[in-house]
């Protein structure tokens, strides 16, 4: 693989998928990895990461200068370049002048690094110090205002930097350098994308489960449906998969898992019809925190009553049942810190309190994988593409977009207005702009209107379109006003205990995504 040297989180995630964008496989290690346990890795090449340390900085992470002696291609971004111009003799200096954002370079010199490139380009600077001197034996390719040494590399060593970001969109140009970079520096080939991990997926499956039986809680969602269909495709009946229907779902939610992906991938499925249950457990129930702690409590009781239910028919027929599929992904594994070994932890983590007697190993067949490498694999997988493609969506489902405490007819109004407010959504051709779009009931409040002849006394719903790259912070969308009309029309005709719908314009902080 192609080793991206983590200095700052979120810049080694970008680029490691530019690297895999480029078709060239990619694995994050923290700047802790000692050259031997990076050696061990056997690189192709090294990418050191941008960060937000001053090399000078107390404690600031360094690069062992051992690391360029080994003869694999390295190349430094931002941080990274300086770091690896301080290892080799270069000079980085406090500039007293940040350059942040859109700035200007000139190249002078375009070798490996910058070839195709323009005299002059835009480029993404997020720096405060700078280098001023290259180390002997490099060629400086391109400098700006705020740095004298922007780029430069050392062809027979074949090291390589830049200061600028290319893993960035606002650098227009910076995915042909990465790519330089791999292709030519590098003499990598652009040989991999992520349905390759199909075919060692299957057989790692295959080896790590052997004869035994495999359980997997489906949910409906991306993570787990193309997990769950990796495994079908590795040990086929082997695994069965647990649906709880817990009744907190959307319209058609259900019967997309219970029909459509059964039929797209031959999965076992057991469907727990627990609607009542849940119903009977959120009685009364209006306190956010306490729903969920009661919706979470259910979900397990009935997982655990499922797998034992399963434990016992693998009994019966001298089987053993060991293993449990989780969608665990690649940014799980990274920022819990790993990369290795948290393979054989219980399921208590991700399940939630599972039992003791009930002990799994886990199958994490996605652990190398980006979001948008998992909807290319189950794609390729031919998962359904409303599941591939499905917002996300929260565990609690519709019991935390009811304001209130939730009954069944509340449950129906929202999936009532919900279901109008996607397929509007959908027809107008925004389900990929939008991040998601909770749409909410508020139970608990009511506004006078008039419909027909007649005076109402109707619940209001709540639009909430978000924007968002990660749902840790979000901006509401815009959206176009006649969809917005139409929506709320809709609702207002069809759903007759609504009378009402607004539209929230909040962003993410103050206000959460979700109302609860
Ligand atoms: P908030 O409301 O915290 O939501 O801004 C951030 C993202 O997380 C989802 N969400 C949940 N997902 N269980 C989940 O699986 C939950 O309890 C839960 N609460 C919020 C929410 O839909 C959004 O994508």
């Amino acid at each position: 693989p192609v080793l991206v040297v983590d200095f700052g989180a979120q810049y080694a995630q970008l680029i490691a998928r530019r690297v895999r964008e480029a078709n060239v496989y990619s694995e994050i290690v923290p700047h802790t990895a000692s050259v031997e346990q990076i050696l061990a890795k056997d690189p192709a090449a090294i990418i050191l990461s941008g960060g937000p340390a001053s090399v000078y900085a107390d404690g600031a992470p360094s690069v062992d200068s051992a690391l360029f002696e080994t003869g694999v291609p390295v190349m430094g971004i931002c941080y990274g370049f300086q770091a690896m111009a301080n290892a080799l003799g270069g000079v980085v200096a406090q500039t007293g002048t940040r350059e942040y954002g859109g700035t200007a370079v000139e190249v002078s010199e375009e070798g490996t690094l910058l070839a195709g490139s323009p005299d002059e380009q835009s480029v993404w600077m997020s720096h405060g110090d700078a280098v001023h001197a290259a180390p002997e034996g490099f060629e400086v390719l391109a400098t700006s205002a705020g740095s004298p040494v922007a780029a430069f590399e050392n062809r027979d060593k074949r090291l390589y930097g830049m200061q600028w970001h290319p893993e960035v969109k606002h650098s227009p140009l910076g995915q042909k350098a990465l790519e330089n970079f791999l292709y030519e520096g590098a003499g990598l080939k652009p040989d991999w994308n992520p349905g390759n991990v199909i075919a060692d997926q299957v057989a790692a499956i295959r080896a790590q489960v052997g004869d035994a039986r495999v359980i997997c809680a489906l949910s409906g969602g991306v993570d787990s449906s193309v997990a769950a269909a990796l495994v079908q495709k590795a040990v086929g009946d082997q695994l069965t998969c647990v649906f709880v229907d817990h009744g907190l779902l959307r319209t058609g939610e259900a019967e997309q898992v219970e029909q459509d992906f059964v039929a797209a991938t031959g999965v076992k499925l057991m469907v727990v019809d627990a609607r009542e249950r849940f119903l009977s457990a959120l009685a009364g129930v209006s306190d956010p925190e306490t729903k969920r702690k009661i919706i979470g409590r259910e979900f397990i009781r009935v997982f655990e009553d499922a797998a034992r239910e399963v434990v016992a028919d693998a009994g019966a027929h001298g089987e053993d049942v060991k293993f449990l599929v989780q969608g665990t992904l690649y940014p799980d594994v990274v920022e819990s810190g790993g990369g290795e070994g948290a393979a054989n932890i219980k399921s208590h983590h991700n399940v939630g309190g599972l039992p003791d007697d009930l002990q799994f190993e886990l199958v994490e067949p996605l652990r190398t994988l980006f979001k948008d490498e998992v909807r290319a694999v189950g794609l390729e997988l031919g998962v359904p593409e409303a599941i591939v493609w499905r917002q996300p969506f929260p565990g609690p489902g519709l019991g935390i977009r009811i304001v209130g405490d939730v009954t069944a007819e509340r449950l129906d109004t929202l999936r009532a207005a919900d279901a109008i407010a996607r397929e509007e959504l959908t027809k107008a051709g925004l389900d990929r702009e939008i991040w998601q779009c909770p749409v909410v009931l508020l139970a608990d409040v009511r506004s006078v209107g008039v419909q027909g002849d007649g005076r109402t006394y109707g619940h209001p719903i709540v639009l909430r379109p978000v924007s968002s790259e990660d749902a840790m912070t979000a901006d509401w969308t815009r959206l176009p006003y006649d969809v917005l009309a139409t929506i709320s029309t809709r609702i207002t005709n069809e759903v007759p205990e609504v009378n009402r719908v607004v539209l929230d314009v909040t962003s993410k902080p103050p206000g959460t995504i979700e109302w609860e």
